[in-house]
This record gives C-alpha cells, sequence and structure tokens, in this order.
C-alpha cells in the first residue's frame, strides 16, 4: 500500500485553523462569561473591552511569528487613517511615543524655516498629561502655559494672544477627557499667525468636532494628531499609540524619525523599494552609498510590533460602538447627579462637538468645601470599590520634575497669568469612568454613593 505523503504546509494550515478555533472557545470560556454587579463588586474606571476576533487575530500574528511591523500593521495604519479622514497614520509603540514624535517632526529639517527649532516656543497647557508637554521640554523649546477652563476641562483661548510672542511656533494640546477644545478658535489663531497645530487625540479617538458646518474627527484639524492605545483608552493595542496627518512632508519627516532617522523607506524586511538604493548622494557621504543606512534625522525606534497592530485592526471595527456607548454612560452618569449641582460643576459638552467621553469629571465647589473635601469623597467612592482617578498631572508645574527644572533653568519655560483653574482642577477635580464595560448597575451604584454621600454631608 502505497504510504500517505503529507504535505507540511497543507497539515501546518490545518493546526493553525484548529488553534484559532479553540481560541474563540478559549475567549468564550474565560472572557465572555456575564457576570451579574453586586454592590462591592470593582467599577473600574476604564478597561480593556474586546472580543474574539482580537484574540484570534493576535494569536494568527504570533502564530506568523514576523514579530515587527508588517502585514497587520498596515492594514491598521490604513484603517486607522480611513477612520479619522486622513492619507496616512503611523503606529506606535505608545501615547507618549506619539507625542514625541508628532512634536520631533515638527523639528525636521524637512520643514525648512518653518521648522521649530531649540528656543522656540509652543503654548500649552499645565492642566494635562505630562507628555503632552515633556517633548517639548526635552527638545530645548520653551513650553509655555495657559489656563484652561471649567467645565470643558480645556485650554482657555482667551488667553491665547497674551501668550503669543515671536518666538511662538506652535499649539500642541490636548482634547480634555474626550471633549473637543475649541478648534475653531485654535485653528483660526494658528492660521492667523502661521503655527503649526499639535492635537493630542490621545483621550478622544471618535469625538467629532463641526467646524464651517463639516463633522470631522478631531486629530484631523490640526498638522498632526496622536493616539493612545494603552488598554484605558477609546480603543486597545496593549501597548501603542500613533500620529496621524494630512501632509505627505510631515509624514515623510515623521517615518523617517520614528524609523531610526533613515531616509530610507523601505518597509521591514524590504530592500531597494525605491530601486534607487545604491545611487543616492547624501551628505557628505560617498555617492552610492546604501541608502538604508543614511540619516536624515536624529531618529528612534518606536514601532510597534504587528501582534499589537493585529488587536488593533479588530478593535477599529469596535470603535462607532465604544464612541456611542461611551456617550450613553456618560449622560447616565450626568442625569443621576445633575442636581448635585450646588456641590459640584458639572462638564459640559463643547459647543459644535460631540465627544467621545474618556470619563466624567467633577469639580467639588469651594463653597462646600467645609462639608467635604475632594480627599473626603474619592476615598469615600475607593472604599466602595469604585475607581477614580485625577485630571492627570493636575497641575505640571507643581510636580518634581518641574520644580526642579524651574531652579536649573528659570528660562526653560514660561507661564500666562496665575493658571487658578490649573490649581482649581488639581486641587477639587476628580473624574469617573464611562468605558464601554459599565452597564446601567454599576453606573446605579456610582450615582447611587455619589448622592448619598454628597447630601449626607
Ligand atoms: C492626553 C494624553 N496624552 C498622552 C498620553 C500617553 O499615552 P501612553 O500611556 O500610551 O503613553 C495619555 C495617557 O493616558 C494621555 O491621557
Amino acid at each position: 500500500m502505497e504510504a500517505k505523503i503529507e504535505n507540511p504546509q497543507l497539515r501546518a494550515l490545518d493546526i493553525k485553523n484548529q488553534i484559532l478555533e479553540l481560541t474563540k472557545d478559549y475567549y468564550q470560556l474565560q472572557f465572555n462569561q456575564k457576570k451579574d454587579f453586586r454592590e462591592g463588586d470593582r467599577v473600574n474606571y476604564a478597561g480593556r473591552f474586546f472580543g474574539e476576533e482580537e484574540m484570534t487575530n493576535l494569536v494568527d500574528s504570533s502564530l506568523e511569528f514576523w514579530l515587527t511591523s508588517g502585514r497587520y500593521t498596515d492594514a491598521f495604519e490604513e484603517k486607522l487613517a480611513k477612520e479619522i479622514g486622513l492619507p496616512f497614520a503611523l503606529f506606535v509603540n505608545s501615547g507618549s511615543s506619539a507625542n514625541l514624535l508628532a512634536f520631533m517632526t515638527l523639528t525636521s529639517p524637512l520643514l525648512k524655516d518653518r521648522r521649530v527649532k531649540r528656543g522656540d516656543e509652543v503654548i500649552t497647557v499645565a492642566a494635562g498629561f505630562p507628555t503632552t508637554v515633556a517633548p517639548i521640554v526635552q527638545y530645548g523649546a520653551v513650553p509655555v502655559f495657559v489656563d484652561v477652563s471649567l467645565p470643558s476641562y480645556n485650554i482657555d483661548c482667551s488667553q491665547l494672544e497674551e501668550a503669543l510672542s515671536p518666538k511662538t511656533r506652535a499649539v500642541m494640546v490636548a482634547h480634555t477627557l474626550g471633549n473637543p477644545f475649541d478648534v475653531k478658535k485654535i485653528k483660526d489663531f494658528c492660521t492667523k499667525h502661521n503655527l503649526f497645530l499639535i492635537e493630542d487625540n490621545c483621550d478622544a479617538l471618535g469625538s467629532e468636532y463641526c467646524l464651517d458646518g463639516q463633522w470631522k474627527r478631531t486629530g484631523s484639524f490640526g498638522d498632526i494628531g496622536t493616539s493612545s492605545f494603552y488598554p484605558p483608552h477609546h480603543l486597545t493595542t496593549g501597548e501603542g499609540g500613533a500620529v496621524y496627518t494630512k501632509s505627505s512632508l510631515l509624514k515623510r519627516a515623521a517615518l523617517s524619525i520614528r524609523d531610526w532617522g533613515r531616509d530610507c523607506y523601505c518597509p521591514s524586511g524590504k530592500d531597494n523599494t525605491c530601486g534607487k538604493r545604491f545611487d543616492f548622494q547624501l551628505g557628505d557621504l560617498p555617492k552610492g552609498y546604501d541608502h538604508k543606512y543614511i540619516y536624515s534625522h536624529f531618529g528612534y525606534n518606536l514601532k510597534a510590533s504587528d501582534m499589537q497592530a493585529a488587536i488593533g485592526v479588530a478593535q477599529l471595527d469596535r470603535l462607532s460602538l465604544f464612541t456611542k456607548r461611551r456617550r450613553e454612560n456618560w449622560n447616565y452618569l450626568y442625569e443621576g447627579v445633575k442636581d448635585l449641582e450646588e456641590w459640584f460643576i458639572l462638564p459640559r459638552e463643547t459647543e459644535q462637538a460631540k465627544a467621545s467621553w474618556f470619563g466624567f469629571p467633577l469639580t467639588l465647589k469651594k463653597s462646600k468645601q467645609a462639608h467635604f473635601t475632594r480627599k473626603n469623597i474619592v476615598q469615600h467612592l475607593e472604599a466602595k470599590n469604585i475607581q477614580t482617578r485625577m485630571l492627570f498631572g493636575g497641575n505640571i508645574l507643581k510636580h518634581p520634575c518641574f520644580v526642579d527644572l524651574k531652579k536649573s533653568d528659570p528660562d526653560s519655560f514660561r507661564v500666562v497669568g496665575d493658571l487658578k483653574i490649573t490649581d482649581t482642577i488639581m486641587e477639587d477635580t476628580f473624574w469617573l469612568g464611562v468605558y464601554p464595560g459599565l452597564e446601567s448597575k454599576q453606573l446605579d451604584f456610582v450615582i447611587e454613593e455619589i448622592r448619598r454621600f454628597t447630601l449626607s454631608h
């Protein structure tokens, strides 16, 4: 009898399909068992929200074992750019890396006279996340801090003109907790003074703003937008982030800076895409020096892995559902506490905007502080297993890193006005989760505990 000769590739494919089928079963058993919420169960402020597609994509990618950026990265970048309404997106390994890359892109020699140089100024806010500001300081440009407004928690645009100087080159700010900043005012200001705009969109993926009658996604209005895909964010790849832009020049600079600073743009594992690999004469190098090893920027390696991108490809299909759930949960909390306005400043969505909220912020009114402090209510909620968060750094200038910088190099940043609202946020603001994993039972419990505590003090 003839022995059966097995084709190893077909056998491998068969094994892979079995693994993927088993992964689906595993997901259902391990992650998709409905548990009824009971008082005292943890109410997280955020968390991963994923289905079997994310897990099968991840396993599929790991079995391919390409590891670095590859076909899933290409697919993710293309899908993300399309989602935001821009031609280019680059996947990186975190939101902080995205901010670093976005800022450093503005320093590229490709931008000629418009490039940001050391000593140039960048307008930003102190009430936010540290890595929106860190790249400016690290490069030796000068962050200029203006205050924020309540109840939007966003940059106070009335201070922009005062912040301006002949050295101003850019504005770099976040859409706080998903609530779009006043895009119209910022855009007009940037256009008037020929400034770059970086939108830190890390907490706002899916938010929209209506500019000149057209609704568009936040992150698409400025020169560059950034995202974070760390698990609490609007969608996750584990660690991960992205920069996106409509400018092919900025994309070229960003790609180079992301990928070691090289001039060559061949994808990982490919050579000679341009067909001129040994024909260039750049810098003071000999003619024909291998383009793969020619550096036009002082770069980094900020790439992420294809396994992360594989998760992202599946997550992107859920973005509109996530946005809907975030908005619904935010509205639910709002309805539940809106009559507590005597105690709290309630958040308000920016005009002409549809926020995909990252959280529900509350700021305790000064007049009520004789009754209780933020610490009191936050500790009460945490004791009830309800997770709370501060508005990140509160006032970043009060942190050891800036206190130290002020001592060692007092001219390395500038402050406009007294940052009064920023300090209020540092002292009196906290926020609660609205992520898609929260359901009405959990939100009811959160509302009940806020009400019980507030009304009994
Ligand atoms: C506004 C903002 N920018 C940047 C980041 C940094 O993102 P990552 O944690 O992915 O580095 C965060 C993180 O939460 C953020 O909230």
